[in-house]
């Protein structure tokens, strides 16, 4: 405004074309400002009517991948696992449960997950006065007994895995292992790690016990399972693994993919009897692209899969039901996936800005 005044007196002769002038401008700059930020306000306050508005497909048009006899669910647990694009679900958990007014489990005051790595007990959830929640999103132990407790007997349980390989590798980075096992010299800590790994994370277990905690230690072998509840001395025997995918199987009706994210988010929908547009989405808490490692050798990749054998056969388990699942759904499931990517598209063009927006680990 102080470049208006100065520049101002120095042009038309006559003060009150002048002040005309000068209103004029403002108001129109005001203007400009206000609907070019319209989008960027109307997204903040509401995602999914802002979708709604700019697809012009509000409530004249039905587009479900759903039979219209479901009814929407509305008790959903998601068991978030580490490392695996679970905060992206959870996200669209919270928007869903705060859009439709829904209760959600909380963790305690002053925490920001229920008390992992210990398995869930229902009292790690903040008190909700006796009222049964929707929506259970945060990091917590998988416990069936103590979470049907909590969730009640018709909730939906929910789960993501990814492929051991690059979940591992993800992990050791995010977790700076490397520090913790005093590995920074190294030019390769992954692969430093697996010239003795055992003995490494034995060396690690002592020194945890003996007083420094270290509860990321838990994910250094077979992460994903850890999350599912499995105890450390079962990983070695293929029976106990069997009967906990098993357990797993029977508990969560559907099991999301990382590596097939859109496809996996269909499926969610449906499973949820909920709308395409109720999970939209922008990648949260992710890499950037020149953080990642993805040149891990063939030798390495190896290993890994070896080291985290428990995790391996939970993956391929659930990566032949997810395409069962595909099959069932029939041939409108590819179209509904397309629709599902213009919706987030969409999305990404109306509200970011352009650059990148990850995390950095
Ligand atoms: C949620 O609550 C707000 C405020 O009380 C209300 O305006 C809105 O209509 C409610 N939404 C739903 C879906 O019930
Ligand atoms: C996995 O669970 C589904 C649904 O509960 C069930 O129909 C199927 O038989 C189970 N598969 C195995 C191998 O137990
Ligand atoms: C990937 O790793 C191989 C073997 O460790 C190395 O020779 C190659 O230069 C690496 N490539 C990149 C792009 O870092
Ligand atoms: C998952 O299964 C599909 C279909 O069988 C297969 O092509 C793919 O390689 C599997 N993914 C992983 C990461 O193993």
């Amino acid at each position: 405004m102080a470049i208006f005044m100065k520049w101002h007196p120095a042009s038309p002769s006559s003060p009150i074309f002048s002040r005309k002038f000068l209103v004029a401008t403002v108001v129109l700059i005001i203007f400009i400002v206000y609907v070019s930020n319209l989008g960027k306000m109307m997204s903040v306050t509401d995602d999914k009517a802002y979708i709604q508005y700019r697809t012009g497909m509000g409530k004249t048009e039905k587009f479900s991948t759903t039979p219209d006899t479901c009814q929407p669910k509305e008790h959903v647990l998601f068991l978030k696992t580490h490392k695996t694009g679970s905060s992206t679900i959870t996200n669209i958990l919270n928007r869903y449960g705060d859009f439709h007014n829904l209760t959600f489990a909380l963790p305690q005051d002053g925490f920001f997950n229920f008390f992992w790595p210990l398995s869930f007990e229902s009292t790690f959830a903040a008190d909700l006065k006796g009222k049964t929640p929707n929506i259970f999103s945060n990091h917590a132990r998988w416990n069936r007994k103590s979470m049907t407790e909590l969730m009640g007997p018709n909730a939906v349980f929910i789960t993501i895995l990814r492929n051991p390989v690059s979940q591992f590798e993800s992990t050791f980075s995010y977790m700076e292992f490397a520090q913790l096992l005093g590995m920074t010299a190294s030019k390769n800590p992954l692969a430093t790690f697996f010239v003795d790994p055992t003995n490494t994370l034995a060396k690690l277990s002592d020194l945890s016990e003996s007083g420094s905690v270290f509860p990321y230690l838990n994910l250094l072998k077979n992460g994903q399972f850890f999350d599912l509840g499995l105890e450390k001395e079962k990983y070695f025997t293929d029976e106990k693994i069997k009967e906990a995918i098993n357990e797993i199987n029977e508990s969560f009706p559907l099991v999301l993919l990382m590596e097939y994210f859109d496809e996996s988010l269909i499926l969610l929908a449906r499973e949820l009897c909920w709308d395409n547009r109720d999970v939209v989405y922008f990648k949260l808490n992710q890499r950037k692209s020149s953080d990642a490692n993805t040149n891990i050798s063939n030798e390495l990749a190896h290993k890994i899969r070896q080291w985290n054998r428990a995790d391996m056969l939970l993956y391929d388990y659930f990566n032949r039901t997810f395409w069962k699942k595909v099959e069932k759904f029939g041939n409108m499931f590819w179209i509904n996936v397309h629709s599902l990517k213009n919706y987030n598209k969409m999305l990404e063009e109306e509200c970011l800005l352009p650059g990148e927006y990850f995390a950095k680990a």
